[in-house]
């Protein structure tokens, strides 16, 4: 009997202790992020899955991870042409991953009449609009799998047969019944590991794998546009919640943002969860980045960005000219995050390597002189100059260029840019 009473009495005392620490932890931490939904537990299975590509080597995360802003973390690659390799070694593509997150909230890709401005979609160059899926991340998903420098698979069958095989906390089936109600014939697995093979199916089992190759995509946007990748947990957000105050650096970085900086006349940041980007398109002179692979095969190789996919898309050469050299306004969300020692490279190119940079760029692009060649960042501000940009077509030169800003004020912009990250706790 005593013996149970002081059994009884310890648990009492215990729970009582739990339920203090419960509520002063609960005080101190932010609340614990909502589960993902089982759409969005599937997506986040296939963006971390390194089995859908053709060697199981590489995920969408191998370019977009989140601790590094959901951009690439490997030093290799941001350094020197930012650019990443592909599943196939020594495959590359020509531009830098802009981030994963915050990408679902972009626009259908279209013509605004009133504003005479391109705008939306998903890339650099807005071409994945979005038309298809009815989400431009959507719509963008479906790249990455089959493109020959990125995943490698030949096959979007390949995408839904590891799918369907893979062992994910949730299933494409408990999502998507039926999805995987395909005859595989023998030998896909062995297929899908090989450069250009195409799996025969029966015209009903390809018309249902080209249905789960679209879910596929539709729950990878939907993770893409869950609270764990949108997250809006910035400083920024805390202090727009009241839940924190800028510092006096961070302030005046702010000011200067929206003030004589220009920054916010692209880089929209009014309202509850600003996204920094008003998804429209342009050129701002950034220099070519001598260190992108791209000019091993081709040292001619320009990026004409927007003015590319619309040339593609068969509009009339007045209409692509005008956007020629144009790239999408990044979000600067998650803008400086980086795990330790990771430096990010900035812009379509990856030509910057410091906010540092890109700040003093747009600051003095036009009063610096020309630099007498192709000059890295690092090469660039040692010999304080600024090299040729890359397009000279369509450069803005009226919202940057020589924004008369000191010094001080710069390393405040960028003290303001480092207030951006998702993840802070009050
Ligand atoms: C080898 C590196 C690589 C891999 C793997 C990769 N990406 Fe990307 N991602 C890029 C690059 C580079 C771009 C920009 C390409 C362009 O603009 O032409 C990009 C663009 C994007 C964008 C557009 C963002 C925006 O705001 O326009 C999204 C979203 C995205 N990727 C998601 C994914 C998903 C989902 C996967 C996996 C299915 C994936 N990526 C796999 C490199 C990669
Ligand atoms: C005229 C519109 C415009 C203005 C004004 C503008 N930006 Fe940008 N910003 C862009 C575009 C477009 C890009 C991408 C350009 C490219 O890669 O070719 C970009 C890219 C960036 C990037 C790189 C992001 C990344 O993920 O690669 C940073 C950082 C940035 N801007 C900060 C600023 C700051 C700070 C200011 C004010 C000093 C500013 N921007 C003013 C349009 C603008």
């Amino acid at each position: 009997m005593k013996r149970f009473q002081l059994i009884g009495g310890l648990a009492l005392f215990g729970a009582v202790l739990l339920l203090l620490v419960g509520v002063v932890s609960a005080a101190k931490s932010p609340p614990p992020p909502e589960p993902l939904a089982p759409v969005e537990a599937l997506g986040k299975a296939i963006f971390f899955d390194e089995n859908l590509s053709l060697n199981r080597n590489q995920s969408c995360a191998t370019c977009h991870a989140p601790e590094a802003g959901w951009v690439g973390a490997k030093n290799i690659f941001n350094e020197a042409g930012s650019v990443y390799e592909g599943s196939i070694a020594g495959a590359f593509g020509d531009r830098k991953p802009p981030s994963a997150a915050y990408a679902t909230t972009s626009p259908i890709f279209h013509y605004d009449e009133k504003a005479g401005l391109w705008v939306g979609g998903n890339f650099w160059d807005g071409r994945a609009t979005g038309n298809r899926l009815g989400n431009p991340a959507a719509d963008q998903a479906q790249g990455p799998f089959l493109n020959p420098v990125e995943q490698a698979l030949s096959d979007s069958a390949c995408v839904v047969y590891r799918v369907c095989m893979a062992d994910y906390p949730v299933d494409m089936t408990e999502v998507y019944p039926g999805a995987c109600n395909i005859t595989w014939p023998a030998g896909t697995d062995t297929a899908c590991g090989v450069e250009g093979s195409v799996i025969g199916l029966s015209p009903g089992d390809r018309a249902t794998s080209n249905m789960a190759y679209d879910s596929i995509a539709l729950a990878i946007a939907a993770y893409e546009d869950s609270r764990e990748a949108n997250a809006y947990s910035s400083k920024f957000d805390a202090v727009y919640d009241k839940q924190a105050k800028m510092t006096k650096l961070e302030k005046k970085g702010y000011n200067i943002f929206r003030g004589k900086g220009k920054c916010s006349l692209c880089h929209l940041d009014k309202g509850a969860d600003p996204l920094f980007t008003d998804y429209t398109f342009d050129n701002l002179g950034i220099p070519k980045n001598p260190e992108n692979p791209v000019y091993q095969g081709n040292p001619d190789f320009v990026d004409p960005g927007l003015g590319g996919f619309l040339m593609n898309s068969g509009y009339d050469e007045e209409i692509y000219e005008a956007e020629w050299g144009k790239h999408k306004v990044p979000t600067l969300r998650n803008v400086a995050l980086a795990p330790d020692g990771v430096v990010k490279a900035y812009g379509h190119n990856g030509y910057f390597k410091s906010l540092y940079g890109i700040v003093h760029f747009y600051n003095t692009r036009d009063i610096l002189p020309e630099c007498p060649g192709d000059y890295t960042e690092a090469e660039a501000l040692a010999a304080n100059c600024w090299p040729a940009p890359e397009v000279m077509e369509n450069m803005n030169t009226a919202e940057l260029g020589n924004l008369r800003l000191t010094y001080a004020e710069e390393m405040a912009l960028v003290a303001f840019l480092e207030m951006l990250d998702d993840g802070y706790l009050p």
